[in-house]
């Protein structure tokens, strides 16, 4: 899922990648010259950071509201101006809920993993007239996580992602149910796992030595004072956060971070200076003049390393993966249709279609000629692909025209497509960018054709 845009923009090769497309017999949103030559949205195709949500995890089901806001979440259709054409959405940057530290747009990134969100690019009338890009945080545990922003400017969830639509990529004013949507899913979106750390942030057995003794050291206070430790800040029983702003020295008053699934969050501090924990401890040592060994750094590294683990971060994408996935989004149209529900109609026809094209582009043309074998497997998923976002296209129309039994009889023959052609494409993945070797050396093709163009 959600691989479309690097494929078509990364490191500028846009004009050869759209060259090798070939015309489509559906509309496309136009990604071709968006975004700046060199962007780099990194919607990594194959291992993508794992997703848990809290309620699924305690073993509930979904909610409608829930399905929505996943859904809108990967939807372009929220916005308005370049990042709309673009395809951009919230998971564009929060993949999948989680940070993203390969994104990189010339003129509003410093470095990769970081972002200016008060740029002109986007939003002309959100243009601070600063170049001040930050990291692009991970959402996981954000029901935590308040007062949002880095420098903590906004106690609401709600308004936080409000003001994302509105003000930064130039979005249409969000109904209130598309708001509500997309903070039940911000919501839901956990922690991830880590069998080093019990649930209030003490190591367990699996956690080493010298994690053990890192975190001894966080919570001595310092030598120079000693009303402070590590833990002073960072809580371990509170998400390893204190929920308030402090200048620790590094331009002005920023929230005290998470330090769980941290390892997964670099670069680090609010302006992405920082690579590694080796650096951050090595700041923190020199800032507060804490006096510490090279061992006592290595042992606070470990302990860094160890809360700021998971288990399983990343998962491999499959064809049944986006089609499950997909098929959730899409249920949306089971309470919108009945309930005549003409926006969220709208958005899912536009928002599931626009996935599924991006699904199809990762089956090449036979003109790719990285790609040997499968040609007609792989001719036959891309024309299943057509069908389906036809089919999705006859859900919208209906619902246009305000023929609401139409729409729910053509959203049953789409559930039918989908079943259809569900198969043709588990045929063709193996000659698709869902195995990694065709993945590699379409990639590494495309990389030489545009060395070649320079
Ligand atoms: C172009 C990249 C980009 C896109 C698209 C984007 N964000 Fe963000 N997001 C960021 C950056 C950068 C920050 C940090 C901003 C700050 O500190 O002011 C952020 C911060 C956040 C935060 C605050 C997290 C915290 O702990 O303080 C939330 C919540 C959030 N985004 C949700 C969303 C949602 C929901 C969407 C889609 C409607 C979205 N974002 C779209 C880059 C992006
Ligand atoms: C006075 C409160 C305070 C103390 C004490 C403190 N921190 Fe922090 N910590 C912060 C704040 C605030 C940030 C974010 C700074 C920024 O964004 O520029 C941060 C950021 C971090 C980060 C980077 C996380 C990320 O995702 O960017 C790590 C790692 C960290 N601290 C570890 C430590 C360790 C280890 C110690 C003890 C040596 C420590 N902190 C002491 C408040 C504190």
């Amino acid at each position: 899922m959600r691989s479309g845009l690097s494929q078509a923009i990364a490191g500028g090769f846009v004009a050869l990648a759209m060259a090798s497309v070939p015309v489509q017999a559906t509309p496309v949103i136009s990604r071709d010259a968006t975004l700046p030559i060199g962007s780099e949205l990194n919607e990594e195709l194959l291992n993508q950071p794992t997703e848990l949500f809290a309620a699924e995890q305690a073993g509930g089901k979904r909610s409608y509201l829930f399905n929505l806001g996943d859904m809108l979440f990967s939807s372009a259709s929220i916005f308005g101006g370049k990042a709309r054409d673009a395809g951009m959405s919230c998971n564009s940057c929060h993949q999948q809920g989680a940070s993203n530290p390969k994104l990189f747009v010339p003129g509003l990134s410093k470095k990769p993993g970081t972002f200016d969100t008060s740029g002109a690019l986007f939003n002309a009338k959100a243009d601070n007239g600063v170049f001040d890009p930050v990291t692009v945080p991970s959402l996981r545990g954000s029901k935590f996580l308040a007062p949002y922003g880095h420098d903590g400017r906004i106690a609401s969830l709600r308004e936080f992602i409000r003001n994302v639509v509105v003000n930064e990529f130039a979005g249409a004013e969000p109904s209130g149910q598309v708001l509500d949507a997309l903070v039940t899913y911000v919501n839901e979106i956990s922690f991830l796992p880590n069998e080093k750390m019990t649930p209030d942030g003490h190591l367990t057995a699996k956690a080493s030595d010298a994690a053990r003794r890192g975190e001894a050291l966080f919570n001595k206070p310092f030598r120079n004072n000693a009303s402070l430790s590590c833990a002073t800040c960072h809580q371990a029983d509170a998400a390893f956060i204190d929920r308030k702003v402090h200048d620790i020295g590094t331009g002005g008053y920023f929230k005290t971070k998470t330090l769980i699934n941290a390892k997964f969050n670099a670069p680090y501090f609010h302006d992405g200076r920082y690579d590694t924990f080796g650096e951050v401890v090595g700041y923190f040592d020199k800032h507060y003049d804490l006096g510490l060994t090279a061992a006592e750094q290595s042992d606070l590294i470990a302990y860094l390393d160890a809360v700021g683990d998971a288990d399983t971060p990343f998962t491999p994408n499959t064809v049944q993966a986006e089609v499950d996935e997909l098929t959730q989004f899409a249920s949306v149209l089971e309470v919108a249709i009945p309930a005549r529900d003409k926006e969220v109609i709208r958005l899912a026809v536009d928002s599931v279609g626009a996935e599924w094209r991006e699904v199809g582009e990762n089956f090449p043309d036979r003109r790719d000629t990285s790609v040997e074998g499968g040609v007609a497997e792989r001719m036959k998923a891309r024309a299943g692909v057509r069908d389906l976002v036809l089919s999705l296209r006859q859900v919208a129309m209906a619902a246009e025209a305000g023929d609401f039994a139409e729409a729910a009889r053509v959203y049953v023959q789409y559930q039918q497509t989908v079943a259809t052609v569900t198969p043709y494409l588990k045929t063709a993945e193996q000659w698709s960018l869902y195995n990694p070797q065709v993945h590699d050396k379409h990639f590494t093709a495309l990389r030489q054709l545009a060395e070649l163009a320079k």
